[in-house]
């Protein structure tokens, strides 16, 4: 697949508004949004390319919600996403990696009808290293649009399927800036000359097969045994060239989705015995992903059962997850299920 398919020159908010005046009904508070979280974007995109040089790097003391290490980075681009976000009046509440409990709006601000989760820095493992991280997000709208309320953790529970736009942002040899609102999936490449995203590919498809599998080998030993077992099958070459597979695994999940993206193939954080539900998020990792992947035409289950219609019970539940092309997804399916 090509790397760009554009031969028009389109700015990310004019793309933008241009989507939002195909509804007329659209009251233009959705695109503000969006607006307004490209604006945290290229901070954050910003302060990730001067990581090395500005004491940005290393470790806090603290510990996130989940007893992992929290990078400085991490907490920065969580500040940086709720302070573009908090006084837009397009929220009326927010929920992140980084915080143990719902986000409030604060009260000086109005509350809007939609609500935004998010995962400010992904792969942060990598961030010392120089190697791809990103930011993933999805946005709702509020359960009940007629309140003007603050919004509840309920508002951050829903299933994936009601999703009005997901993406992600990935801060690799460029920044890529890859999102839906239901109707395809564009990619937008950050010009750092002119400081604007513009659409390099519009509407792009994942292969229905592909030839690359990506997962944490290193917990082989405790998989299911139909898990080795598919495995192992990738890795026996057939008479048809279709393998074996290749494996890379970058252990960022939007470097490793966005590779899948592309080439096809695919991406597992399975459940093994000592993560009986996987290790990734479903509300601002996992379903952003499935809508992303589900809309260029892959598949994205747990195993079984569609990610996207499972509804979540709380922030910050794990789930097994397999993404990616849609024979692929179902081919390890059959083997989990026999
Ligand atoms: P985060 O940096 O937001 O905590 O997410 C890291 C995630 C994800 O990006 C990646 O796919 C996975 O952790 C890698 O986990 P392993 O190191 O267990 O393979
Ligand atoms: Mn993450
Ligand atoms: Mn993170």
């Amino acid at each position: 697949m090509p790397i760009v398919n554009m031969s028009k020159l389109i700015t990310i908010e004019r793309h933008i508004v241009e989507a939002g005046a195909l509804h007329p009904e659209a009251t233009g508070e959705f695109s503000r949004l969006l607006r307004d979280f490209m604006l945290a974007l290229r901070i954050v995109a910003r302060d990730v390319r001067r990581a090395g040089l500005n004491d940005m790097l290393g470790m806090t003391e603290d510990t996130n919600v989940h007893g992992e290490n929290v990078k400085r980075l991490d907490i920065h681009a969580n500040e940086v996403i709720f302070r573009s976000m908090d006084h837009g009046g397009h929220l009326c509440v927010m929920a992140s990696e980084e915080a143990e409990s719902i986000i409030p709006i604060p009260d000086e601000y109005r509350k809007g009808k939609y609500v935004l989760v998010f995962d400010p820095l992904d792969g942060s493992s990598n961030i010392d290293v120089n190697v791809s991280i990103g930011t993933i997000f999805s946005i709702y709208r509020r359960i009940d649009e007629s309140s003007v309320e603050a919004g509840t953790v309920e508002d951050c529970l829903q299933p994936g399927w009601k999703q009005v736009a997901a993406g992600y942002a990935m801060y690799g040899s460029s920044t890529q800036f890859v999102y839906t609102t239901g109707d395809g999936v564009d990619v937008f490449t950050f010009d750092p000359t002119i400081g604007e995203f513009l659409l390099t590919f519009e509407k792009i498809r994942i292969p229905e097969r592909g030839k690359i599998y990506s997962v944490n080998s290193g917990n082989a030993h405790k998989w299911s045994p139909g898990l080795r077992e598919y495995v192992t099958h990738l890795l026996r070459p057939s008479d048809d060239g279709c393998r074996p597979y290749s494996l890379r695994y970058v252990g960022t999940m939007v470097a490793d989705i966005h590779r899948t993206l592309y080439y096809g193939g695919i991406f597992m954080y399975p459940a093994d015995t000592s993560a009986p539900t996987g290790k990734l998020r479903l509300v601002y990792e996992v379903n952003p992903m499935a809508f992303i992947i589900e809309q260029a035409g892959g598949r994205a289950t747990d195993g079984k059962n569609r990610i996207m219609d499972v509804t979540p019970e709380s922030l910050h539940q794990r789930i097994p997850c397999f993404m990616g092309s849609t024979q692929d997804v179902l081919e390890v399916e059959s083997y989990l299920n026999t």
